[in-house]
């Protein structure tokens, strides 16, 4: 585990002047100190996490969108998704550097960190979610390393990643190919066309399928792209709100048919997941 922990410090760089960084464990829960010519320290909180973004920078999910991320993902719904990434990174990166931008509470950081072949580290801006991820990490005790940064501005050296993961956080294409190595692979994981089709049924009249997202790489190669699919049956009304405030569709419907998700008790949904590898050359 200290090796794992040796290789992600060695990647990272300081967000304020961009030196490389030490880990100093004699402070506190641990410290990462900047070798540049002003030190610069940032404190690990007590779940293991470590604050890397400019201190202006706040947003990402809040604390009650991750609880009910947590709950939903932790039922298994999305096995078929986490199945497919697991595939993927052994057959595209199966060993070396794993950072996971825009990781959330962790639920696919953790998984890939348990397949014990990689450093694995996760960056998002929520606070709320990374300290999730890293109590997770602890307590499963599989060596991910969690830290609150933006997908925009990551505090990693160029050229240091062997895959990145994207899964259903915004792409930032630019920023991917600075930290990947020349043959690292950026691996991507969306809504497909008919994913959540039966939660759209139950709230709409007039029901369409997904469109491509518009913030696909251009300048990577695509090397693979399949589409996973499943179909689940969520039960209680509880877990099916939780389902419905994990998607875009809860900012965008009306009262009334939001209360009809209210009356059900059982959600029969396809779930479909667009997978694409990219190779930076
Ligand atoms: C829909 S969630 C997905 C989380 C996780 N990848 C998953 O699939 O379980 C999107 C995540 O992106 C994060 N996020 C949004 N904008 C971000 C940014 N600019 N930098 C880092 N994280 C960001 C949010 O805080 C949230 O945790």
């Amino acid at each position: 585990m200290e090796n794992v922990t040796e290789r992600i410090v060695d990647a990272l760089r300081c967000p304020v002047c961009g030196a490389p960084m030490r880990y100093d464990a004699t402070c506190g829960a641990g410290q990462l100190l900047c070798l540049g010519t002003r030190t610069h320290n940032f404190d690990l909180a007590k779940s293991g996490y470590v604050h890397l973004a400019p201190r202006h920078s706040g947003g990402g999910d809040s604390r009650e969108a991750v609880r009910a991320r947590t709950a939903f993902l932790s039922e298994g719904y999305y096995r078929v998704a986490v199945d497919a990434l697991c595939e993927l990174i052994k057959t595209y990166a199966p060993e070396g550097l794993v950072v996971d931008a825009g990781c959330g509470e962790g639920y696919y950081t953790n998984r890939v960190a348990a397949m014990g072949q990689h450093a694995v580290c996760g960056f998002d801006l929520s606070r709320d979610a990374v300290d999730s991820a890293a109590k997770a990490a602890r307590r499963e005790g599989n060596g991910a390393r969690y830290g609150v940064a933006s997908v925009f501005e990551l505090p990693l050296a160029d050229g240091s990643a062997d895959a990145v993961l994207n899964i259903f956080a915004p792409c930032s294409e630019a920023e991917y190919a600075r930290v990947l190595k020349s043959g690292g692979v950026l691996i991507l994981l969306g809504a497909g066309e008919r994913h959540l089709l039966g939660l759209k049924r139950a709230l709409y009249d007039e029901i369409y399928e997904n469109a491509e997202r518009a913030d696909l790489p251009e300048g990577l190669d695509l090397v693979e792209q399949r589409t996973v699919r499943d179909v689940i049956e969520v039960t209680g009304a509880e877990q099916i709100g939780h389902l419905f405030s994990m998607t875009p569709y809860y900012w965008r419907t009306s009262p009334e048919d939001k209360r009809k998700l209210e009356r059900l008790e059982t959600l029969k949904t396809e779930i479909e997941f667009d997978c694409r590898v990219y190779r930076k050359a």
